[in-house]
């Protein structure tokens, strides 16, 4: 295939990524059907690699960028690493709760391609950055993964209403919060900081990389979730773990940032609670057609 026709592929993809992640455009796939063309997506599509991308503009920019933009990009690009490595060593449960084979097979794509993203921003440290990821960086959301993880093997062998609900609430958790409303955010950040400045080309590359791979991840658990809140249960369980997770979003942008033992103050683009909670109310509006 040439390159231009590849181009054109990518096009469509982007396309349809953007229709399955816009719930108000009808899609009445059932999950199975779904999840396999996302499997396949991810197969054709999905084989991007990390180490790939052109660093070099980047080490210029880094160098040459203003004390406080480059310390905030340490603090900004820890919690993406720290993020994306601890959904990957947790996701493993969300696989095997699935209940089919294309559902466990499109999973298996995202935990792959967590790892992946892992691997871009420890490249990117050692590639740019040049110093050790920072410490002191909190994000309570994923506090929880580990017990969230537990209920799921365990509602593996419970009875087919148990699991749908751990299921649900596992959704909810980690393709709802963490990475449609969390990681979401973030590339928004991202583009208001540096993106729209021109800065960081390579940073913005392996965005928009990951940005596709999570489009299939967000637009696979939104999807889910719309089908599951028609039942009044399920959508009852979806608000409540949404609602209970929001103070936690919001914190992570009051919090002090520290790089090197030195505070640093936020830059103004910034605005993170403020687009926590219009992407928060976008994804409860989308997901349950109301807000809370
Ligand atoms: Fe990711
Ligand atoms: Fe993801």
């Amino acid at each position: 295939m040439s390159i231009s026709e590849e181009r054109l592929n990518y096009e469509k993809v982007d396309q349809e990524l953007d229709r399955i992640q816009d719930l108000t455009q009808e899609d009445r796939r059932k999950a199975d059907e779904l999840a396999y063309s996302l499997y396949r997506m991810a197969i054709r599509f999905g084989t991007w690699d990390p180490l790939e991308i052109d660093l070099t503009e980047d080490k210029k920019h880094f160098a040459e960028m203003d004390k406080q933009k480059r310390d905030y990009l340490i603090h900004f690009c820890t919690g993406f690493w720290n993020a994306e490595e601890n959904v990957a060593l947790q996701f493993c449960p969300w696989v095997m709760v699935a209940p089919s084979t294309y559902q466990q097979a499109f999973l298996s794509t995202q935990l792959v391609e967590e790892f992946k993203h892992t691997e871009f921003f420890e490249h990117y440290f050692k590639e740019v950055i040049g110093v050790e990821r920072e410490n002191k960086v909190q994000n309570i959301v994923h506090d929880s993964l580990d017990p969230r993880g537990k209920q799921l093997i365990q509602a593996i062998d419970a009875g087919p209403v148990e699991r749908e609900a751990a299921m649900v609430e596992g959704l909810v958790h980690y393709q709802g919060v963490i990475e449609g409303v969390q990681a979401m955010v973030g590339y928004d950040v991202f583009e208001a900081v540096w993106g729209q400045y021109d800065l960081l080309p390579g940073l913005k590359e392996g965005f928009k990389n990951i940005k596709r791979d999570e489009g299939r991840h967000v637009g696979f658990g939104l999807r889910m979730l719309k089908q599951f809140a028609k039942k009044p249960e399920h959508a009852e369980r979806i608000k409540k773990i949404y609602t209970e997770y929001l103070p936690a979003m919001l914190t992570r942008y009051d919090q002090q940032v520290i790089v090197n033992g030195e505070e640093v103050e936020t830059p103004i683009e910034v605005q993170g609670k403020d687009r926590i909670q219009n992407m928060f109310d976008r994804r409860l509006k989308d997901v349950l057609g109301q807000t809370v």
